[in-house]
């Protein structure tokens, strides 16, 4: 048996434990430096991090159990991650897996007798313009077609046999030219330092920075309108109003780049295509609420756009745009990029910040808010991805312009990430005011192949579903709202009339029973009912009670725990089954499935 050393790793964990005002903080550094190192982390990994780190070694393991990336056995050469959430699901993933197994010869879970290939199935990898979609080791790759399989097959048994073009993604729609976020998107590659500046890049910050006071950039925030586009939709000027005054501790910005929402992959473009416009949003943001230290948190499984945006930091300090005395201003940011290790609750805010600080994800009690007490007790603001990156254009462009663009109650224009069905899955940037239905039918090409449009998921997979007839509704939040559901993360599912609704429901019912924290019990319990009376039902074997069984689980977990994620999961549950009841009912008297679809919904259980 290998006994790893990890001693020499002794003057690198020194270095990332210096860049946290707590040790703890560098819990998953310290882990993803483990698994580096020995491709898992072993007893004697653990040992070490609770050495360097001051904690009990009961506390780091319950870490590493806590988080689905960090593996303590190893893996094969190649680690296939399988995406099995909605969307993916919608374009066949369940087809793909029965293929994996087949010509593998193991099942999700697995790994080869050679040692050559693990097979896993993982939810949502925020890819899903591009499902069916997998992850290998750290690259991404689909759609997993009958194009692309035989290459996938290739490159995970023969040796050597590494595909030229692996990462890339084919045949779907990436916006450019959009008025405020996806300008420079038309590079692939990115836009680096030099083309961002010659594009008027930074010009905002150094406004800011040079001729405003923070009380005014807040102000202009505010009367843009802008809302917080990680979801929630608070008004981001009115929270980095909330930072108090007079503190004598320390305030911290963090970034929530923790995308996982089903049928969601904006800022996967933002961190990759133009990282030096959330960079600036952050430097103007941060001198707004009094910060000089700013976290970016990372979801583990983004390895290129974590690297793309490393990338942009360090051209951003090469050129005096972070670090002590920002242009001779005075002003001084630091910035850190932290990796998240594979658990959705960390796109909560106060998950994520207990995350942040070296614990499971777990979600916190509000109040207080993290504004009052946040990272390590101190003021704290958490803004997404795409929040921050509309920053500049705002404080170039005026307000005024910016809310023009959108409703009196909510500026500018969105990331729709457009999943599922639709004609041409894809990334489009639109005004809010935008209907669900211009952007399906005219925007995205309408429903694939013809076909008839069934239902749809306007803001990721926890936002209620519409019926066909109910897409005649603009994007923002408070339109959405009203609508009985919810704008969201803007993730649009898009299914047509061969989605069987109860395949539909258990693929979510499953991503919320995997992906509840277990803290609260109505959320721990209640999901974990959910998902097995739906497996029942789909597999033919439902009983009498059973929609009422659904319904009352669903109704004892709204508004009962900690944070809003039973809520989440609740929300669907009741949604399809009051819209779409006679299928429901249909599946459970009968046992079986009417719609005519393809094999490729064949559905897993995992
Ligand atoms: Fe598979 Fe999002 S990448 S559902």
């Amino acid at each position: 048996m290998t006994v790893f050393d990890f001693k020499s790793l002794d003057s690198q964990a020194k270095v990332i434990i210096g860049r946290y005002e707590e040790p703890r903080a560098a819990m998953l550094p310290l882990l993803w430096l483990v698994q580096e190192r020995a491709g898992f982390i072993p007893p004697e990994g653990e040992a070490w991090v609770s050495q360097k780190l001051g904690v009990a070694i009961s506390h780091v393991r319950e870490v590493v159990s806590f988080y689905t990336m960090f593996r303590t056995k190893p893996a094969g050469k190649h680690h296939l991650q399988l995406c099995m959430s909605l969307p993916c699901l919608l374009k066949g993933s369940g087809g793909v897996l029965a293929q994996l197994t087949e010509r593998l010869g193991i099942g999700a879970g697995e790994t080869t007798l050679d040692g050559k290939v693990t097979l896993s199935t993982v939810e949502c990898l925020c890819a899903c313009e591009s499902a069916p979609m997998a992850q290998v080791n750290e690259r991404y790759v689909g759609p997993l077609d009958a194009k692309s399989l035989p290459e996938v097959f290739r490159h995970l048994l023969e040796e050597p046999h590494t595909p030229a073009r692996f990462d890339e993604y084919s045949s779907f729609h990436v916006s450019t030219g959009g008025p405020v976020l996806s300008k420079r998107f038309k590079n692939a590659e990115g836009t680096w330092f030099d083309a961002y500046a010659a594009d008027g890049g930074y010009e905002a910050a150094r406004k800011a920075l040079t001729s405003m006071t923070p009380a005014q950039v807040t102000e202009e925030i505010s009367r843009s309108n802008l809302r917080g586009l990680g979801g929630a939709g608070f008004p981001t000027g009115k929270k980095w109003g909330f930072i108090p005054k007079a503190s004598s501790k320390p305030v911290f910005l963090v970034v929530n780049a923790d995308e996982g929402e089903p049928g969601t992959f904006k800022d996967r473009y933002l961190l990759e295509r133009d990282p030096h416009a959330l960079l600036e949003g952050m430097i103007i943001a941060a001198y707004a609420i009094g910060s000089h230290k700013a976290y970016v948190y990372i979801r583990g499984e983004y390895f290129r756009p974590a690297a793309r945006f490393a990338k942009a930091v360090e051209e951003a300090y090469a050129r005096g745009w972070l670090g002590k005395k920002i242009q001779g201003t005075g002003f001084d940011l630091e910035v850190v990029i932290h990796r998240g290790a594979g658990a959705y609750i960390c796109g909560e805010e106060t998950a994520l910040l207990s995350s942040l600080e070296g614990g499971k994800g777990y979600p916190k009690l509000k109040p207080p808010f993290p504004a009052i007490s946040g990272l390590f007790k101190c003021p704290t603001i958490v803004n997404n991805v795409e929040t921050l990156s509309c920053v500049p254009p705002i404080i170039r462009q005026g307000a005024a312009w910016f809310a023009g663009l959108g409703t009196a109650k909510q500026g500018g224009s969105r990331l729709f990430s457009l999943s599922g069905h639709a004609a041409r899955p894809g990334l489009y940037e639109a005004p809010v005011t935008v209907t669900l239905r211009d952007l399906i039918m005219n925007q995205a090409g309408g429903v694939r192949q013809g076909r008839k449009l069934k239902a749809v998921i306007p803001g990721g997979i926890s936002a209620k579903v519409l019926t066909a007839d109910e897409i005649d509704v603009a994007m923002d939040f408070d339109s959405l709202a009203e609508r009985g559901t919810m704008a969201g993360s803007a993730g649009v599912i898009v299914m047509d009339e061969t989605t069987c609704m109860v395949e539909a429901l258990a693929s979510a019912a499953r991503f919320f029973a995997d992906e509840s924290c277990g803290q609260c019990s109505p959320c721990r319990e209640g999901t974990g009912w959910i998902l097995k009376v739906m497996n029942r039902i789909r597999r033919g074997e439902g009983r009498d009670g059973d929609l009422e069984a659904l319904l009352s689980a669903a109704s004892r977990m709204e508004g009962k725990t900690i944070c809003v994620f039973a809520d989440a999961a609740a929300w669907p549950v009741v949604s399809y089954i009051t819209k779409f009841r006679s299928e429901f009912e249909h599946h459970v008297k009968t046992g079986t499935c009417d719609l005519k679809r393809e094999p490729s919904h064949a559905h897993a259980d995992h």
